[in-house]
């Protein structure tokens, strides 16, 4: 866990603060992205973490510790940084700049030659054709995954990457985006990664962190900074994404005439299959579930403003195929999971036909 209390930087002689007001909790095994315009202070707050940058007030402790107090080299050990420039040492071979970390730490060269196999392999670089080249004998792209295995092969519990994607084309990027995904999933590492891509931002951050002018705009899941961004700028710096999940369920249940709903006074004639029934009274009131001849109660219903995520999660917890949509103590309809894979279905299709995509 990282924890950043009122951190501030303001670099000598410069006007303004690089960085100002920073407060942020980074959880064990946590994807945490920093994003934000050029020159917003993304690179110098990430410089704080390992102390290549002191900070001019505040403090950051690593597992509650604050971070002077630990010991420097153990600090950098421990902490994986893929720097926003390839930084590849240019005479060494490709083996040798990965295994840097681990030879400090002292290492077994067995050790170390297995562990340098295993990180070429899991980013589609072959050991035997790789690991004896010079940097410069390698695509621009296949030198920033050599910068992002390198910072993973002592096996640090926090990993700091900066804009580690920049220089790749769309492909390979995306290709190594899910590689850090998987490998985040995996390993449960740490990660704070700067990117100035929303894109990016949205499919690997469990949270994002906005800032602008060295200010903290808003920290929040992608769901959050989607759903109820703070301000303009934050929905302007998103733009406009749809996502079906955030369809409310208005949109996609059935309605009155939906067959997992009936009037009390209907109930005796209507047929035992689908299950369940949700019951109704003439003043459309809920009355609940049948259950045989009589009804029960049913406390798991949702509301026709909720989203289709949440109405998913409550599907999860209950197992039903249809839920009973209630408005205001009125059943207004039924959600049922066949509804909502349906209306997934033609979402995609038409985002297939490009009319959907922001
Ligand atoms: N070593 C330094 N000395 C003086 N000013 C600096 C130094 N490093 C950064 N700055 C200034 O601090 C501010 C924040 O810089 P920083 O590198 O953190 O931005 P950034 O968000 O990483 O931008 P980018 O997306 O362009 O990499 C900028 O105004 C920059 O000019
Ligand atoms: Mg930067």
């Amino acid at each position: 866990m990282i924890t950043f209390t009122d951190i501030a930087k303001t670099f000598p002689g410069a006007e303004h603060p690089a960085v100002q007001n920073f407060n942020a909790t980074v959880e064990q095994g946590e994807f945490f992205v920093l994003i934000g315009p050029s020159g917003c202070g993304k690179t110098t707050t990430l410089k704080m973490i390992n102390r290549l940058i002191e900070p001019t007030a505040g403090t950051i402790h690593i597992q509650g510790k604050d971070i002077r107090e630990w010991d420097r080299h153990e600090l950098r050990w421990n902490i994986g940084y893929v720097l926003q420039q390839i930084a590849l040492f240019p005479t060494m071979t490709i083996a040798e700049n990965i295994a840097v970390v681990p030879e400090m730490r002292r290492w077994k060269k067995n050790e170390i030659k297995d562990r340098v196999d295993e990180l070429l392999e899991m980013v589609g670089l072959d050991p035997d054709t790789y690991r004896n080249r010079k940097p410069s004998e390698l695509s621009g792209g296949q030198q920033q995954r050599i910068g992002v295995i390198r910072a993973l092969a002592a096996d640090p519990d926090i990993i700091l990457m900066d804009e580690p994607f920049s220089a790749l084309d769309p492909l390979s990027r995306e290709q190594l985006q899910e590689d850090i995904r998987a490998l985040q999933q995996n390993i449960q590492k740490t990660i704070v990664f700067v990117t100035h891509d929303m894109d990016e931002a949205l499919a690997l951050g469990d949270r994002i962190c906005l800032m602008k002018d060295g200010d903290v705009v808003q920290t929040g899941t992608p769901r959050e900074l989607k759903n109820e961004p703070a301000n303009d700028f934050v929905r302007d710096f998103i733009g406009d994404r749809r996502d079906e999940w955030d369809t409310p369920v208005r949109s996609v249940m059935s309605g009155r005439d939906s067959q997992y709903i009936a009037s009390v006074h209907d109930m005796p004639e209507m047929p035992l299959y689908p299950a369940p029934l949700y019951i109704f009274d003439q003043n459309d009131t809920f009355l609940g579930r049948r259950d045989g001849d009589s009804i029960t109660s049913q406390k798991t219903v949702i509301s026709p403003d909720h989203v289709l995520y949440d109405a998913l999660r409550t599907f999860n917890d209950t197992e039903a195929e249809a839920l009973p949509v209630l408005e205001e103590g009125r059943l207004v309809g039924a959600l049922s999971y066949k509804d909502v894979m349906q209306f997934l279905q033609k979402a995609k299709l038409a985002s297939a036909g490009g009319d959907t995509k922001a």
